[in-house]
């Protein structure tokens, strides 16, 4: 028996902005993100193993082993380096942390988009056997960075578990509407804006001296890295077959702004908290406006953006419009800059009410 066919379906374009191609044109859809495998294949008895991703992370190399004689002399080594590091960068890290247990929710938002979702929970198509492989290597970010958390002694653990509680259900709504070109487009932002994320924590780790934390933070940024590359191979794929479907998919996803997934985070206390920690983790130059406009104007190069030739009339405004966007970003920025006044100091629960500067 012959596995669903699953072809992206544009009966009802969202897009008011740029109106993505609909069933009905020549167009489309060039783009079958489908699997033709069978039950009987060797892909299919494949997947009936136990998936393993390319590349595990396990708590024990990074952290203190339980089972271990030294487990508590590990322990208060962990804590006595984590004292070294200032409230600023835990408040980040912690934000860092809560987004990745967001998990649920991320995984969901992939299972909205048409023809790519996973409609049995274990399906055997190839987009879905990505999914649940990605899940899987995603899990174990929040995993490693909550377990690093708790044993450094230096948050209101109480306050986070509240907060994932939170996040998780509020969701998230990247206005991404069951569109796999704006999900994937989506994904390939989100993916470097957290290989980003994780690098710099990383890197002021080990200017805090704290190398294995840094490596706990470098290694989640390889794994970013990597998803990275996946989800824009996939677009790349799509500027190939459809360049102005995805051209103009490429300029609404950026009209509508890429919201963080953490966007709706709160702690039963801050009706700001997702601000005040982007304010953070901007002032410590974690994650910037100034990596926005990069990603965009990354990703512009990446996929050749302003090579694209043949495109429609309305494919080459949301090409200019694209490809014009990260000066714009930068400009409105630097005004942002010259304009702020000295940020307050304010407390986070995730720290104990400790105050930290925005
Ligand atoms: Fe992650
Ligand atoms: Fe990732």
């Amino acid at each position: 028996m012959a596995v669903k066919l699953n072809a992206i379906n544009f009966q009802s374009p969202k897009c008011p902005s740029f109106a993505l191609p609909a069933i009905a044109s020549p167009r489309s859809p060039k783009f079958y993100m489908a699997s033709t495998l069978h039950s009987g294949s060797k892909d299919v008895r494949t997947v009936k193993k136990p998936f393993s991703p390319p590349r595990k992370i396990h708590d024990q190399d990074f952290l203190p082993y339980p089972a271990s004689e030294e487990f508590h002399d590990q322990v208060k080594e962990l804590s006595e380096r984590a004292k070294e590091i200032p409230d600023d960068f835990f408040v980040v890290l912690v934000g860092d942390m809560i987004t990745e247990e967001a998990l649920p929710t991320y995984q969901t938002l992939l299972n909205t988009f048409d023809g790519v979702r996973d409609e049995t929970g274990a399906s055997p198509t190839s987009w879905a056997i990505w999914t649940r492989a990605w899940t899987a290597e995603e899990n174990r970010h929040g995993d490693l960075l909550n377990k690093y958390l708790y044993l450094s002694g230096r948050v209101n653990m109480k306050q986070l578990e509240k907060t994932i509680q939170y996040l998780i259900g509020s969701g998230m709504d990247p206005r991404i509407e069951n569109n796999p070109y704006l999900g994937f487009i989506y994904t390939s932002f989100q993916e470097r804006a957290t290989f980003i994320s994780h690098g710099n924590t990383a890197r002021l780790a080990r200017e805090h001296g704290d190398f294995k934390l840094a490596q706990i933070c470098g290694t989640i940024a390889a794994d970013e890295k990597r998803h990275e590359t996946a989800y824009t191979k996939i677009v790349e794929k799509l500027f190939e077959i459809d360049p102005d479907g995805t051209m103009l998919a490429f300029a609404d996803m950026m009209k509508k702004k890429i919201s963080m997934p953490a966007h709706l985070v709160y702690d039963g206390r801050d009706d700001n908290l997702f601000d005040h920690f982007s304010a953070v983790a901007q002032r410590l130059d974690v994650y910037t406006a100034k990596d926005y406009a990069d990603i965009i104007e990354h990703l512009v190069r990446r996929w050749k953006v302003e090579k694209l030739i043949g495109l429609s009339a309305e494919g080459q405004k949301a090409q200019d419009y694209v490809c014009g966007l990260p000066p714009k970003i930068r400009r409105l920025e630097e005004r942002a800059q010259t304009q702020s006044k000295q940020a307050p100091r304010i407390p986070f629960s995730w720290i104990h009410d400790r105050e930290v500067q925005l």
